[in-house]
């Protein structure tokens, strides 16, 4: 769970979309954190407080002066309490009284006093976000260190279209989570490659493997949330990452060979976990092969280019070039004689009974060492691996 043991404030302002920080904070507390929530007056009278203290267990502040005692956690306790803090939904008025250091409620003055990481997700009519007055608020929140997910576009309460719906509780989650984690990737450029290849045969038949791509996508995810710009080459049916990792989507290895090459210059890192092809089809038919009535059939394969040597032994290589290997047997002598044949960094020896399931395993191998990746479902095994690939990364 990514929040698990992280803190959040939640201060909630007075817009329509109210009812949907109802929602955000239930994301938040699925996700293992531990939420308390700030209304302001305008708030509660869209929804009442009641909503959040029965789905949260915990009382909702509202009033600066009757904190300090009743709840046993004053304003400055609150925001030292706290690891991060979203505004949802952020009002004009709030972003206003923001950008003047203005602190004439509770959440104001929590806002003035804290020191943690803001998450600001404004909602409001189309026209006041377009106003020149809130641009300017926003820009000058932002130069000040605050981080905003804008509002999206769509029908709004008031019946007019145009930007300004609160953002998906899923995208502001998501947007929170790199601010609760260390930036050690950040100025790094990453690449990944996932999922499997599609060979086509004929106009209708192809040739591909199992590989789901989830893992690839995890580590694209991870190392975006570390602060790295990332790349990611995606097989079919590879997942969806998270917002702000490009992704780049392909069929054949001879397209995913084409990707890598075009993305990698130049990057630090490159992984390849994609399950590549190791053959194509000699003469793709263009049209839909018939039945032959002979009982058998033969087809003629020829071997693919070989992706990760081909991106280690780039002009303007990466850094760091890591190739996954997925063996039946024998993974760390196979693994060996990989790495430097195909002339890579590391290689990351998983077992082929890995493939498809939620959890990964393996061993990372580089020229000096060999580390045994201990059995962890694969969003916390992606992180790990991150590690792995920063040590050998300071250590060249
Ligand atoms: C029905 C209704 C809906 C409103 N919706 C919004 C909104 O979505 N966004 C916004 O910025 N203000 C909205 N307002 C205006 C705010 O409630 C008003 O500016 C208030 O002072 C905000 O107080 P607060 O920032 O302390 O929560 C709405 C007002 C009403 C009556």
């Amino acid at each position: 769970m990514p929040f698990q043991g992280k803190r959040i404030l939640l201060g909630v302002g007075g817009g329509i979309a109210v009812y949907r920080a109802v929602e955000l904070m239930r994301l938040l507390m699925k996700q293992g954190a531990e939420v308390q929530v700030v209304m302001t007056k305008s708030a509660t009278e869209f929804v009442t407080p009641l909503t959040f203290e029965a789905l949260s267990g915990n009382k909702v502040h509202m009033d600066l002066f009757d904190l300090t005692e009743q709840h046993g956690m004053g304003h400055i306790q609150l925001v030292r309490w706290a690891d991060a803090v979203v505004l949802a939904p952020a009002t004009s008025n709030l972003l206003a009284k923001m950008t003047h250091g203005i602190a004439d409620d509770l959440l104001t003055t929590l806002i003035l006093a804290n020191e943690k990481p803001v998450l600001i997700a404004p909602a409001m009519n189309v026209s006041m976000w377009l106003e020149d007055a809130t641009q300017r608020n926003i820009s000058d929140l932002r130069e000040r260190g605050y981080t905003v997910i804008e509002p999206v576009a769509g029908e709004l309460a008031c019946g007019e279209q145009g930007a300004g719906r609160l953002a998906k509780p899923e995208s502001i989650v998501q947007a929170l989570l790199p601010l609760l984690t260390e930036q050690t990737l950040a100025g790094q450029y990453w690449v990944i490659n996932a999922g499997p290849t599609v060979e086509a045969w004929d106009a209708v038949r192809t040739m591909s493997n199992r590989a789901s791509g989830s893992l690839g996508a995890l580590l694209a995810d991870a190392a975006a949330v570390q602060g790295a710009k990332v790349c990611l080459i995606a097989g079919k049916g590879a997942p969806r990452t998270r917002q702000g990792v490009q992704r780049v989507e392909v069929e054949s290895a001879a397209q995913m060979l084409d990707a890598c090459l075009l993305a990698a210059q130049g990057a630090d890192v490159f992984v390849g976990t994609a399950a590549v092809s190791d053959f194509r089809f000699a003469n793709p038919l263009q049209k839909k092969l018939k039945r032959q009535g002979s009982g058998r059939i033969q087809v003629e394969l020829i071997e693919n280019p070989d992706i990760i040597q081909a991106v280690a032994n780039m002009d303007k290589r990466p850094h760091q070039v890591i190739a996954f290997a997925a063996e039946s047997e024998n993974h760390i002598q196979f693994a060996k004689d990989k790495l430097s044949r195909k002339g890579v960094d590391a290689i990351v020896a998983n077992d082929i009974s890995n493939m498809g399931a939620n959890h990964a395993s393996g061993h990372y191998i580089t020229a000096k060492h060999v580390t045994k990746l201990e059995t962890q479902d694969k969003a916390n095994f992606v992180v790990g691996l991150i590690q792995h690939i920063t040590n050998s990364y300071s250590e060249s």
